[in-house]
C-alpha cells in the first residue's frame, strides 16, 4: 500500500464521469448539479437542522435532527408533561407509544401493525427473541451466525446461553456459507441484514428459506437497513427482528428499538423480561405474572416517553419517502462516493471495503486506511462527518479513550465509514466529501498528533 507520507506530489487519477450539462462547470461538478435537480427527494433536505458548514454522513450511526422532532418535542415538554402532568399517560396517549409507534415502522419492515412493537435497546431486545426463540425449540441448541457480526449481537448470544445454562452453543460461520450450515440442531440463525461494517447485504428471502428448512427460526438485526431500504419480513416469512431508532429513522440519541416477532409465534411467545408493563393486566398488580396478549408482553418497564415522541417524528417523515427511492437514490451516491474516491484517493492509499460495484449494497461505504482514524479526524475537523471502526482482527488493545492512538494501531486497516443517507444528502455533497478527503490525503494533515487522541466514541 503507497505509504500516504510520501505522495504528497502525486497527482490523481483523471475521473471518468458523465459528459457535462453547463459549460461554465466542470463535468464532475456540472453532473452532480444536474442529478441534484433533478432528485425528487431533495426537498426532504429542508425537513432536517444540517449545521452550516458540515457534510454529514454519519446518518447510519446518528441521523440528525428532524425540524418537526424540536416542535413535538416542545408540546410533550411543556403541554403534556408540564401542565398534563399524570393525566398524559392516558390523555396524551403515553401508554400507547410503544405499540402505535411500532405500528407505524411495521409499514417499512413488511409486517402487520401488531407484530412490532417498540422497546428499550436493540441490545435488550435481541436478548429477548434470542431467549424466546431457544426456549421455543429447546430440542435444538446451536444458535449460528457469523464472525465479525455486530459485536452486541453475539455477546448477547452469549449472555442468553449462560443465563440459560442448558449448554447451547454458538457456532461462527462464514456469510457464504450460513445457509448450509443450518441443520437438524439449529434453534437460531441470527444474522445482520446489512454488515455494520462493509454494508454487504444479506439476501433476506433466500437465508430465511435456508434456515425454515432445517427447521430453525431465523432473527434478523435490521439495524443498518431499517428506513434505508425497502424490507419485506412477511413476504420471507421472518421469525424475529430487531433494529435500532436512531440511525436512518432519525430517532434522536438512544431512541427505543424496534422489535417484531412473526404473529404465528406470538401465543407462545415467552420472554426472559417478564415486568410489570407486559402484564395481561398491569393495574391490578397482581403477585403472579400473567403475560400481555401477543407482542405487547415484550414490553418490560416504563416506556421513555421523550424518546418516543421523537422517534415517532422520524418515522412519520420516513413514511412520507418512498423507500424504493431512497434505496435508489442511495446507491447511486454510494456509486459515485466509491467511483470518486477510487480515482482520487487511491494513489493516497485509500481502499474502498464491501460490495463490488453494482453488488448489492447498504447505505454506507467504507474506506481502508492505514491511518484511517486519524484521517477521519482531520475529516471531521474540515466539516465531513463519517466515523471509524476498528479493524476486526484489531484485538482488544486498540486504545484507551484520552491516550494517544498506539503506533502500531494503523497497522490494522481500520475503516472510515460514511452514512449515505439519500433524504438529506446531495451528489454535490458526496463529491465535496470526497474532494476534502483528497485534500487530507494529499497534504498529510491528519499527521498532526491532534488527530490521533483517541476519543471514547469512534
Ligand atoms: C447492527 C447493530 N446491532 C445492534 C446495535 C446496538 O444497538 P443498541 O446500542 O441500541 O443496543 C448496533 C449499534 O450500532 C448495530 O449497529
Amino acid at each position: 500500500m503507497t505509504d500516504p507520507t510520501t505522495t504528497s506530489l502525486t497527482t490523481p487519477p483523471t475521473i471518468p464521469m458523465p459528459t457535462p450539462t453547463t459549460s461554465a462547470l466542470d463535468p464532475i461538478t456540472a453532473s452532480a448539479a444536474a442529478l441534484d435537480a433533478a432528485d425528487p427527494l431533495a426537498p426532504f433536505r429542508a425537513r432536517f437542522a444540517l449545521p452550516d458548514g458540515v457534510i454529514y454522513l454519519d446518518g447510519n450511526s446518528l441521523g440528525p435532527l428532524p425540524h418537526a422532532a424540536v416542535a413535538r418535542l416542545q408540546t410533550v415538554v411543556t403541554e403534556e408533561w408540564g401542565t398534563g402532568l399524570i393525566r398524559s399517560w392516558n390523555d396524551a396517549d403515553w401508554i400507547g407509544a410503544p405499540a402505535r409507534v411500532g405500528a407505524k415502522i411495521a409499514r417499512l419492515v413488511g409486517a402487520a401493525p401488531h407484530e412490532v412493537l417498540v422497546a428499550d435497546s436493540t441490545s435488550v431486545n435481541l436478548y429477548k427473541v434470542i431467549v424466546a426463540a431457544l426456549l421455543a425449540q429447546p430440542e435444538r441448541m446451536t444458535i449460528l451466525s457469523e464472525p465479525g457480526n455486530f459485536p452486541t449481537d453475539l455477546y448477547l448470544i452469549e449472555s442468553a446461553i449462560r443465563t440459560l445454562g442448558r449448554g447451547h452453543r454458538l457456532v461462527l460461520a462464514p456469510r457464504e456459507e450460513i445457509a448450509a450450515r443450518c441443520d437438524a440442531d439449529t434453534a437460531l440463525v441470527l444474522l445482520t441484514h446489512v454488515h455494520y461494517r462493509t454494508a454487504e447485504v444479506y439476501d433476506l428471502a433466500a437465508v430465511t428459506r435456508a434456515a425454515h428448512a432445517a427447521g430453525a427460526r431465523i432473527c434478523w438485526d435490521l439495524s443498518h437497513s431499517l428506513g434505508a431500504m425497502p424490507i419485506d419480513l412477511a413476504a420471507a416469512g421472518a421469525d424475529y427482528a430487531v433494529g435500532c431508532g436512531y440511525k436512518f429513522l432519525n430517532g434522536g440519541p438512544g431512541a427505543p428499538a424496534m422489535v417484531y416477532v412473526a404473529e404465528r409465534h406470538h401465543a407462545t411467545l415467552e420472554t426472559p423480561l417478564g415486568g410489570w408493563l407486559g402484564h395481561a393486566r398491569p393495574f391490578a398488580f397482581e403477585d403472579a405474572y400473567t403475560p400481555a396478549p401477543g407482542i405487547a408482553r415484550l414490553q418490560c418497564g416504563t416506556p421513555p416517553v421523550l424518546s418516543l415522541a421523537a422517534l415517532e417524528v422520524g418515522v412519520e417523515l420516513m413514511l412520507e419517502a418512498d423507500l424504493t427511492r431512497v434505496a435508489e437514490k442511495s446507491r447511486a451516491l454510494c456509486e459515485r462516493f466509491r467511483a470518486l474516491v477510487e480515482a482520487r484517493c487511491a494513489a493516497y492509499g485509500a481502499q474502498v471495503v464491501g460490495p463490488p460495484p453494482g453488488a448489492p449494497r447498504g447505505s454506507h461505504v467504507s474506506i481502508a486506511h492505514p491511518a484511517a482514524y486519524a484521517v477521519m479526524q482531520a475529516l471531521i475537523a474540515r466539516g465531513v462527518i463519517g466515523d471509524y471502526r476498528v479493524a476486526p482482527s484489531a484485538p482488544a488493545r486498540a486504545g484507551v479513550a484520552g491516550a494517544p492512538m498506539e503506533e502500531d494501531d494503523s497497522r490494522h486497516a481500520g475503516v472510515m465509514r460514511f452514512g449515505i443517507t439519500p433524504l438529506y444528502l446531495r451528489f454535490a455533497d458526496v463529491d465535496r466529501a470526497v474532494e476534502v478527503l483528497e485534500e487530507v490525503l494529499r497534504t498529510g494533515v491528519w499527521q498532526e498528533p491532534r488527530f490521533h487522541v483517541r476519543q471514547a466514541v469512534t
